[in-house]
């Protein structure tokens, strides 16, 4: 009988509940209005002697690496940052090597890694999702051959000093440091420029959320020439369809709708993250576009209530230190309004009111 690697046998299977998602989705961190139209519209000039053409991504590539002050040898462009990280995993674990993560995180760091043979460890954040700089740097070891930090984090939307992560990557320079800035248009900070010096330093970049083209999967990833030609070595030359490298250059270009939509964002992050002090509910300020809420045992109730009521959220009760939390998305002012209004709603119906004050903590620290 065949049988698949025993890496992958012991993988969990990892299934996002995209089935049914009609609604207002604030359950994926996309956004909630979609792309620049200007995008839309270079989409639908598309012809058909583009599609029949393998896709050439250097051009493209080299249009990218401009603006972000990088040499194109850097810089490759990826079917999201999904790959960049399968890329990262591919080119530098093999089995029995340590990846480092810190949990709660994106899933699939951890997935990549287990699938290559390495063995995960898990570094769990501080109280209230502090970042556990020096027990990640206590756990690095000559094994130790990925470090995967997103910064803005998801599902906390915490976010951690560039220059700690920089010093991780200085205490690992046998490691590849991946900083996964998929959320970098709500946060404002960045190491891009730094894949420039630092060797072991990679950078990610998504066109998934601020940019709304999730569906187009598109995505950077920077690092230091050299290191990139290995990592180049191991990617499909058409990896990137014909349709995400025509409208890239256009999607980058209409810098004002994406600046518009982010200043929305940053705007009803504020106003959700009030709405929530007033409700009384325990939230985690977040540096990225969605809030990580504690519902309480009530977790799975609550989103089914807003999901009854057309909204799509995330429960992310599994997550390890989240029991009883909720992701929300923030999208624009209507979006919000409406998110708000049925908050509010759902609050008082499950009896909510003022949890935060009353309960403890996942991690033992009180309201
Ligand atoms: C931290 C983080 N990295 C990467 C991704 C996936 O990005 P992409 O759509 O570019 O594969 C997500 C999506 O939720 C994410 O939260």
């Amino acid at each position: 009988m065949l049988e698949a690697r025993e890496a992958v046998r012991n993988l969990h299977a990892y299934r996002p509940p995209l089935a049914g998602r009609t609604g207002l989705r604030l359950d994926f961190n996309e956004s909630t209005v979609g792309c620049s139209p200007r995008v839309l519209a270079r989409l639908r000039s598309l012809d058909s002697e583009l599609l029949a053409r393998y896709p050439e991504r250097e051009p493209v590539e080299k249009e990218v690496a401009n603006p972000l002050g990088l040499d194109p040898a850097q810089v490759l462009l990826t079917n999201g940052v999904d790959e960049a990280i399968h890329l990262l995993c591919f080119t530098y674990l093999d089995p029995g090597d340590e990846a480092l993560i810190v949990v709660p995180t994106f899933a699939m760091y951890a997935i990549f890694a287990g699938a290559e043979g390495a063995r995960v460890v898990e570094v769990r954040a501080g109280d209230n999702f502090i970042f556990p700089a020096k027990d990640l740097i206590a756990q690095i070891s000559p094994r130790t051959r990925l470090i995967a930090v997103a910064n803005p984090n998801n599902p906390t939307g915490s976010a951690v000093a560039g220059d700690v992560l920089i010093q991780i990557a200085q205490a690992a320079p046998h490691a590849a440091v991946l900083v996964d800035e998929a959320y970098f248009e709500f946060h404002g900070e960045t190491l891009i420029a730094q894949t420039r010096r630092i060797e072991n330093l990679f950078v990610a970049r998504t066109f998934s959320k601020a940019y709304g083209l999730a569906g187009l999967r598109i995505g950077i990833l920077a690092g230091e020439a050299r290191q990139m030609a290995m990592v180049r070595r191991v990617a499909s030359p058409y990896n990137v369809n014909a349709a995400a490298l025509a409208v890239l250059p256009e999607a980058l270009q209409d810098q004002e709708y994406v600046g518009r939509y982010v200043a929305q964002v940053l705007q009803n992050r504020d106003r959700l993250q009030q709405e929530l002090v007033n409700l009384g509910l325990h939230y985690w300020p977040s540096q990225a576009n969605f809030v990580l809420v504690r519902i309480g045992p009530a977790h799975a109730e609550f989103v089914r209530a807003l999901r009854d009521r057309g909204i799509l959220v995330r429960d992310r009760h599994s997550d390890p230190g989240c029991a009883g939390c909720v992701r929300l998305t923030v999208g624009t002012d209507g979006h919000t309004q409406i998110l708000i209004d049925a908050l509010r709603e759902v609050v008082e119906r499950l009896g909510l009111r003022n949890l935060g004050l009353r309960t403890r903590m996942p991690n033992g620290v009180r309201a």
